[in-house]
């Protein structure tokens, strides 16, 4: 793999911008913004740094082929002519994964095996003995993505999905996906010089994405590892060297205080932990507080929140009142401050009673939501 290579960060519907301003941020070329990702050009050492420093991104894929696919026969033979003996050895283990919509082939599971198929006879044909599976922690991860009959077939360089960053181990209600939540940080323009508070911060996923944001950490060196970092032709000391680059741009502490509390004595425990496994546990002011009693500290700063929004019938209604208690709370104590609130409910939004400066669409897993600006004279 030499200079000027393609890549593909995949980023969820609605904050491909934000990546795209990322990868900018990181002097990395950006060739264009598509919907669900960005592609741009670089070397081998960008995508490893894209990997290390990304904050929106869920994977960083090479691609490897793309073609005109409306049956497995097509699938399979446009697979299996890609070499595939550069980036695979038998003794190693492989995965397929695939995503498809508005294709003759409906079926991802089944794609994805026939792909393996061609794979492993390549691979068979030419070293004499095969690769095996492994769904859960395969040495390769394959990403096949079928979109109107054109399939692209890609290598996953992150490996394990880049929102599992390490530090959230326990369940608590509803959590943000910490790539979601730090796309929520981006779009509030938050700089780190002001104060940050999340009211209602559950396991504290956007403080510490704040945290992590402001203090300069890059999000990887939280990573047991990447995917690329198994593969033949790794370089461990170019990756050392973007390592200690990243460790040596650590901030030991911050200007804004990122204040965060919720009602619940369990959810805060474990924004504590998710903190302390962060390393951003200094960084963070957590308290437990009914929202009713909820003060941030004297303005300007940004108010950056997810309320729950209720999934199922009658849930939207008993938490309407919850709603109005967030617009008044906004009123009434947080002059100066900047308001960002993510629900999935326009019903709910409403009960704020605040007109919103702007509205970002965005996709907290399959549901369409809107990030709501308010600005509080
Ligand atoms: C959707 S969750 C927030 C999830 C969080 N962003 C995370 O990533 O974990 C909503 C949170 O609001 C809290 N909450 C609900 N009603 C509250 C109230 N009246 N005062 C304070 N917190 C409240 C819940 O305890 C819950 O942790």
């Amino acid at each position: 793999m030499g200079v000027g290579m393609e890549f593909f960060a995949t980023a969820g519907k609605g904050v491909e911008e934000v990546l795209a301003g990322e990868l900018r941020g990181l002097g990395i070329a950006v060739a264009a913004v598509e919907s669900g990702g960005v592609r741009f050009t670089g070397e081998i050492a960008d995508c490893w740094r894209a990997n290390l420093w990304l904050r929106s991104a869920s994977r960083v894929l090479i691609p490897l082929a793309a073609f005109p696919c409306s049956t497995p026969q097509e699938l399979y033979d446009g697979v299996r002519a890609i070499s595939w003996s550069r980036y695979l050895t038998p003794a190693m283990t492989l995965a397929v994964d695939c995503s498809l919509r508005e294709s003759a082939l409906t079926h991802s599971g089944f794609a994805a095996l026939k792909a393996k198929d061609a794979i492993v006879d390549e691979i068979r044909d030419r070293c004499g003995s095969r690769p095996n599976v492994d769904t859960r922690d395969p040495d390769l991860r394959v990403n096949l993505h079928l979109v109107k009959n054109r399939c692209t077939v890609s290598l996953d360089s992150s490996g394990t999905p880049l929102d599992r960053r390490g530090y959230r181990l326990e369940r608590t209600e509803a959590p943000l996906r910490e790539t979601l939540a730090a796309a929520l940080v981006e779009l509030s323009d938050w700089d780190g010089t002001v104060p940050l508070a999340d009211p209602m911060c559950g396991s504290g996923t956007i403080l510490i994405e704040a945290a992590l944001k402001a203090g300069r950490r890059a999000p990887g060196l939280l990573r047991k590892g990447f995917g690329f970092q198994r593969w033949p032709g790794f370089d461990p000391s170019l990756w050392g060297d973007l390592v200690a680059a990243a460790r040596a741009e650590a901030l030991p502490s911050l200007t804004g205080k990122i204040v965060g509390c919720d009602r619940s004595a369990p959810a805060l425990a474990v924004a504590r932990q998710n903190a302390r496994r962060a390393g951003v546990e200094g960084l963070l002011n957590l308290a437990q507080r009914e929202l009713r009693d909820f003060a941030p500290p004297p303005g300007p700063g940004v108010l950056l929140f997810n309320p729950p929004y209720g999934q199922r019938l009658g849930e939207e209604e008993a938490l309407k009142p919850l709603y109005r208690q967030i617009g008044d709370v906004m009123k009434q104590r947080c002059t100066g401050y900047t308001a960002y609130l993510l629900t999935g409910s326009q019903e709910l939004s409403k009960c704020v009673g605040l007109r919103a400066s702007r509205r970002f669409v965005l996709f907290n897993g399959p549901i369409e939501c809107r990030l709501l600006k308010y600005e509080l004279y």
